[in-house]
């Protein structure tokens, strides 16, 4: 198949993209490198020893999106590009209203300008808000706490409509719990621009010497050792996953919502020690006041996605550290050397 991937030079995108290539699909990658670096694209080229398009442009730029797409013709679009961060989004509530729901519209109106009908969209577990019961299923009601669900709720309601409008059309909503780690190779990985905002980022760059100490946000959580508990994913599993959804999509109409997590739980202080055993290293931490926002336990319940699309998570929380600090250890400024 075509596979156009919007963003696919980020984190969880160069991931999918070395999946999507080692399963024989023709890719074009779609990036303005706002939070990438176009190195991640050559290493994976390495890696997979495979070519592949890249059009450097910003999904805001209706016309040039819309010409990437009537020139590659792709069968399905997995749609990466987007803003993430939490607090950046309360901050600066209109770059992610523009970015990722604006951004999504233009990218809708382009792929019916290439007649292209399929789309797998990197939606986010905050979708479920507050949890009102755990593990959480797709059924559970659906809230925002800050700009940044709001931008994955409205557009999860977008494409419902547009799904609704089109007999033909598809949309495979990956509900992503906590991705983390990187490729067994350690060549690609999670590069963040600034100081990290998520827990295995930070914990990587404490142990490789870049921070001195981590703050754990809390210890007085309702969970068995009072830290916060996530379910936490490894990015190869959650790339397969990708490729699954890839596969869903060319069968399927209509559109789907699908966890893609463990349905395992690990504590801050379980990240910690699984950490300190992968790199041989100590990870220092305090215990720091509860972050705002943040809840005690989130976790999936992840049948949809082994039921419809054949996909479950194989790799731990020792393979997700031990990944992460492969690439971390070998790469410590990330890809700016
Ligand atoms: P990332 O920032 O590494 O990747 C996003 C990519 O999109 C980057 O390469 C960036 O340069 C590109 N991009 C951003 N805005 C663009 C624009 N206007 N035009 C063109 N390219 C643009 O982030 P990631 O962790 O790989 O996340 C990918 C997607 O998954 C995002 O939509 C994110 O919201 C979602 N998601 C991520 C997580 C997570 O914890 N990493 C969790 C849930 C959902
Ligand atoms: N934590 C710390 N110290 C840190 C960073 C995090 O103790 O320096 C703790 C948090 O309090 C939380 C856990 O580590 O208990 C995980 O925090 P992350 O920031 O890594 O992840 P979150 O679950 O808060 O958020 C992530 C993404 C969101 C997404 C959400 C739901 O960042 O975009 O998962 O899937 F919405």
């Amino acid at each position: 198949m075509r596979v156009f991937l919007t963003g696919g030079a980020g984190y969880i995108g160069s991931h999918t993209l070395l999946e999507v290539l080692s399963e024989a699909h023709e890719v074009c990658v779609y990036d303005d490198y706002s939070n990438s670096s176009p190195h991640a694209l050559t290493r994976v080229e390495q890696l997979t020893n495979r070519k592949f398009d890249v059009v450097q442009g910003d999904i805001l730029d209706q016309s040039g999106l819309a010409a990437a797409l009537v020139t590659f013709k792709p069968d399905v679009v997995v749609h990466f590009a987007g803003k993430k961060a939490v607090g950046e989004s309360v901050e600066k509530p209109l770059m992610y209203y523009e970015n990722n729901v604006v951004g999504t519209l233009s990218l809708l109106r382009a792929m019916e300008a290439a007649d292209c009908n399929r789309i797998v969209f990197s939606s986010s577990a905050t979708v479920y808000g507050t949890p009102q019961y755990l593990p959480l299923d797709e059924n559970h009601p659906l809230s925002a706490t800050n700009p940044y669900g709001q931008t994955k709720l409205m557009v999860e309601h977008i494409l419902r409509d547009w799904c609704g409008a089109r007999p033909a059309a598809t949309a495979v909503l990956l509900r992503y719990f906590n991705p983390v780690g990187a490729h067994d190779s350690g060549i690609i990985g999670e590069d963040p621009n600034d100081i990290p905002n998520n827990l295995m980022p930070f914990v990587s760059q404490v142990a490789v010497g870049r921070r001195e100490k981590l703050q754990v946000f809390g210890n007085d959580y309702d969970t068995p050792d009072g830290t916060g508990v996530r379910d936490y994913i490894h990015v190869v599993d959650l790339a397969k996953a990708h490729a699954a959804a890839i596969s869903f999509a060319s069968a399927h109409t209509g559109c789907e919502a699908i966890n893609v997590g463990t349905g395992r739980g690990s504590s801050v202080l379980d990240v910690v020690r699984a950490f300190e055993a992968a790199s041989g290293r100590v990870v220092p931490y305090e215990v720091v006041q509860r972050r705002a926002g943040d809840v005690a336990t989130y976790c999936a319940l992840p049948e949809k996605a082994r039921n419809l699309l054949g996909w479950q998570a194989k790799r731990d929380l020792a393979d997700m550290c031990a990944s992460a600090w492969k690439w971390q250890s070998q790469n410590p400024d990330g890809y700016k050397d």
